[in-house]
């Protein structure tokens, strides 16, 4: 039995900001943003929008009514949650019209739980294939003003309807996966932006990646001529061709050609977007999806997860009939035209207001009662 990735879904806030503006404005050279990092634009976040918003927006995009009555768990994976105890999901759910009886629950293992959701998603639907799982994965990377993780800030969310007999790509029962504590990239409980060692992250990553790779080859005797294509978690995109570059000697000269290609097919909209975290490896695999010319029902496409502190994962995915007629490539391209650039200074004073210092009366009664007032208007659904 086929389980796999039945409909998936993208969402990004309505505002972006143009790199090589940024690079002046740090005097840095633009080319070291657009080439060296390999980064365009960045979404930028307005303060009506979080990660429950952006995830509900991509899973509305996807959701049918037969998908609503056959849900019965959301699995919201972020890093950049809005509470530190209620799961985003329950939101989500009710968000989404999804029914009660269904199971919620947030995930975190910084950028890799989205992919922990979407094999406990596999697992269930396995066990239970008339129903369905929603698998959100939302996140805003924050690293700060100035700092050099900035240029590889973004937002963004992926939803996907995990179900049997899927219409887009089955996932293959290979994963070979490794955990280790690495003090890379965390986020202290009282600081929105991550703190990070950026150096440190690119080298565990890529040996990670090494690591995986020889472990997948020797459990599943697979060469890389037998994969159409990678989708990489892509914290900017450069970092795909970096863990992709160890390996490709290994690849027939053809085959080389192919992968690099459909490097730079699956490295599209993370560009304009920059880093969603959780979502970022799944909006890679949407890239790929969109923007390979070759691709042809029946191959495998390798699926690389990686999440700071740090976990990984690799696995293949094995693409269906007429899968290309399930890829939302119109709504995600016109998703990405509509948005409007805003300036340096406009994008700062947008960062600093959603800074917890910013929140100056946040212990205040005034504060807790405006903090109040808004959950209780979540509550009554007006938050959409
Ligand atoms: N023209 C072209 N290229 C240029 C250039 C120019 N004028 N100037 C510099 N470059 C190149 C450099 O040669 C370098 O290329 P290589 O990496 O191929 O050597 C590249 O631009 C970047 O230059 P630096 O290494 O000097 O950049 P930096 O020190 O300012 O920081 C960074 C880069 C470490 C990625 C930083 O942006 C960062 O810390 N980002 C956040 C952490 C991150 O994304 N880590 C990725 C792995 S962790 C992960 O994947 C989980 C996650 O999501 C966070």
């Amino acid at each position: 039995m086929k389980i796999g990735i039945d409909k998936i879904g993208f969402y990004t806030p309505n505002y972006v900001l143009d790199l090589t503006a940024l690079a002046h404005a740090r005097g840095d050279e633009p080319e070291k943003y657009t080439l060296g990092i390999g980064q365009s634009q960045q979404a930028v976040v307005p303060n009506d929008e979080d990660v429950v918003t952006m995830g509900v927006n991509a899973a509305q995009s996807i959701l049918t009514d037969e998908d609503r009555a056959a849900i019965d768990m959301v699995i919201f994976a972020t890093e950049s949650g809005i509470d530190n105890s209620k799961s985003a999901a329950v939101y989500a759910q009710k968000l989404l019209n999804l029914s009660e009886f269904s199971r919620t629950i947030e995930l975190k293992q910084a950028c890799y739980a989205g992919t922990f959701g979407l094999m406990q998603a596999r697992d269930y639907v396995t066990l239970h294939p008339e129903r369905r799982v929603l698998v959100i994965a939302s996140d805003i990377a924050r690293y700060g003003l100035a700092t050099p993780g900035e240029v590889t800030q973004g937002a963004g969310a992926i939803a996907m309807v995990v179900a049997s007999a899927p219409k887009i790509l089955a996932i293959n029962s290979d994963s070979v996966y490794m955990s280790r504590d690495v003090a890379d990239f965390w986020r202290p409980v009282d600081r929105e932006e991550a703190l990070v060692d950026g150096h440190l992250s690119t080298d565990v990553y890529k040996e990670m990646f090494l690591t995986l790779w020889q472990r997948y080859q020797k459990a599943t005797q697979h060469v890389l001529d037998d994969f159409a294509g990678f989708a990489f978690h892509l914290p900017y995109t450069k970092m795909g061709k970096k863990a992709l570059d160890q390996i490709m000697a290994e690849a027939t000269p053809v085959q080389q050609t192919r992968l690099a290609t459909n490097l730079t097919a699956s490295q599209v909209y993370s560009r304009q977007v920059g880093n969603l975290y959780t979502g970022s490896v799944y909006l890679s695999l949407l890239s790929l999806l969109s923007h390979a010319t070759d691709l042809v029902a029946g191959e495998d496409l390798a699926v690389f997860s990686y999440g700071s502190g740090a976990e990984a994962e690799l696995y293949s995915v094995t693409l269906q009939d007429n899968f290309a007629d399930y890829v939302p490539k119109t709504m995600t391209d016109a998703l990405l035209a509509k948005r409007q650039l805003v300036s340096v200074t406009e994008y700062e004073k947008i960062f600093q207001s959603q800074l917890y210092d910013s929140h100056v009366d946040a212990h205040t009664q005034a504060g807790a009662d405006a903090k109040t007032a808004q959950f209780l208007g979540w509550q009554g659904g007006e938050r959409q």
